[in-house]
């Protein structure tokens, strides 16, 4: 079992599964000219959720963290039209070149970039009445996770689906001495859904083109 043969089968599901996309590809090739670190979902983890955005029937979402906008196309593709994303990052020229990916995927009606950290929007969305939202991914720094999880439970409606990205690190999720910032993130987002009593979830392991890591996935059993 070697990351050879987790990006061996990845590409085996990809070939298939996920055939080349011209947009998202022009999405990936604009980011990286810009200077973009490439810590975007694999084709397959965007698929998987955009299949997500489907299954619950999604008419809105709430992103944290758009970096590029490549998990942000894969999911507003799940959109029927009269639906919306909202997607929060905080680096202007990560706003910029998102904006202008979107734009050329046609996508710019359904979603709306907000620029500004995470936690001032989220107050925002909230003092603006926004929502509620079918679906929460969240995937920007995290070491706030959690903060981010308990200020988007209101945010969203009974039965909504939460996600977020990075929480099994290569396995060091297990490990309570471990130093890593996002590692210890994902470890205050579990302690913290240990006791919080409006949502119910699990932790996904998955391994892949971009290793060993996984999403923890929980609904909103409370509004
Ligand atoms: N979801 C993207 C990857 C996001 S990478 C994808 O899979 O395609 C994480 C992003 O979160 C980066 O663009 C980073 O600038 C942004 N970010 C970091 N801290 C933030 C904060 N406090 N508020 C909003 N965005 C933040
Ligand atoms: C990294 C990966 C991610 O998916 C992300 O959202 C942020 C950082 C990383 O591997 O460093
Ligand atoms: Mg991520």
């Amino acid at each position: 079992m070697s990351m050879e043969l987790w990006r061996q089968v990845d590409d085996y599901v990809a070939q298939r599964l996920t055939p080349p996309d011209a947009v998202l590809e022009a999405a990936l090739a604009r980011s990286e000219e810009a200077g973009l670190p490439s810590i975007q979902v694999t084709p397959g983890q965007g698929k998987f959720l955009h299949v997500l955005a489907r299954a619950c029937g999604a008419q809105t979402i709430l992103e944290i963290g758009t970096l590029g906008a490549y998990s942000t196309i894969w999911l507003a593709r799940a959109l029927p039209p009269t639906g919306r994303l909202i997607s929060l990052e905080s680096n202007a020229k990560h706003v910029d070149v998102a904006r202008r990916n979107l734009s050329d995927a046609g996508l710019a009606e359904l979603v709306e970039v907000r620029r500004g950290a995470a936690l001032d929007s989220l107050a925002k969305l909230s003092a603006e009445g926004a929502g509620p939202f079918d679906l929460v991914f969240i995937d920007a720094d995290k070491q706030h996770s959690a903060d981010y999880f308990e200020q988007v439970l209101p945010l969203c409606r009974l039965g909504a689906l939460i996600v977020v990205d990075n929480v099994v690190r290569g396995g060091d999720l297990a490990d309570p001495r471990t130093e890593d910032a996002i590692t210890q993130g994902a470890q205050r987002l579990h302690d913290y859904l240990a006791s919080e009593r409006r949502a119910t979830a699990t932790t996904l392991q998955t391994v892949g083109g971009k290793g060993y890591d996984g999403m923890l996935l929980a609904v909103v059993t409370e509004t």
